[in-house]
């Protein structure tokens, strides 16, 4: 008979939210990347990296098959422990590196040639710009930021409830001080979203907003 062991004690409202909705919805393991974080770093030398908000860990070990060190962070054990079995059966675990946070309330130690967040969005309370913050702080001079995170609804919502920041003002919530680093790219470019993902089955168009900062020094 299997024994079911008992759950962690959730230390808080995000770790109890994101945990229950990996347990409830794990996702097909599909070890392609975000296409956009796959465009920007075809053209940067492999280094060390950090994901914040990995989910189970997609971007995170293709990176590693690309070469790169990673870092991972996610708030779920369970989110976790399924990017750290999808590294081991690529056989990439030697160069990844999965790390429980709620960002809220720690953050990995070291410094990155990138550190990215896509989507590092939650509908439960996050001081996300104060992590982005931090981890612009993460980032070792000559290296990279790199966020992605939403900017419209999908085109097929006629009313969107939720306004979205442009781009200028996503970075400016974070609240660098600019004068250490170098824009390489803001802007808000649209994608196409499959037909499998829409509602009708006609497929669309959604918006992103992307901040690419590089830090000044070496
Ligand atoms: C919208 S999902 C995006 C996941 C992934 N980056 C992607 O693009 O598919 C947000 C991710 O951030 C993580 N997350 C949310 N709040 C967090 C927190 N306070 N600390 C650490 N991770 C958090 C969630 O567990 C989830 O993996």
């Amino acid at each position: 008979m299997n024994e079911r062991t008992e759950a962690p004690s959730l230390s808080s409202t995000a770790q109890a939210y994101w945990e229950q909705r990996y347990r409830d919805h794990p996702r097909p393991w599909t070890g392609r990347p975000n296409a956009i974080l796959a465009r920007w770093v075809r053209s940067l030398t492999p280094g060390t990296t950090l994901d914040l908000g990995c989910s189970e860990g997609n971007s995170a070990v293709w990176l590693a098959r690309q070469g790169w060190r990673v870092t991972g962070v996610v708030i779920s054990a369970t989110a976790l422990e399924r990017a750290a079995r999808h590294a081991a059966d690529t056989g990439v675990s030697a160069c990844t590196s999965f790390e429980q946070h709620d960002l809220e309330r720690s953050f990995p130690a070291g410094q990155f040639d990138l550190v990215y967040a896509l989507y590092l969005q939650s509908p439960v309370a996050f001081p996300r710009d104060a992590v982005l913050r931090r981890a612009a702080g993460a980032v070792r001079p000559g290296g990279l930021l790199l966020v992605i995170e939403h900017a419209s609804a999908p085109s097929w919502v006629r009313e969107s409830k939720v306004e979205y920041p442009s781009a200028q003002e996503a970075l400016g919530a974070i609240g660098l001080d600019l004068g250490g680093w170098d824009l390489v790219f803001l802007g808000t470019p649209e994608r196409p979203v499959t037909e499998a993902a829409s509602p009708d089955g006609q497929g669309g168009t959604i918006k992103d907003n992307i901040i690419v900062l590089r830090r000044r020094g070496r």
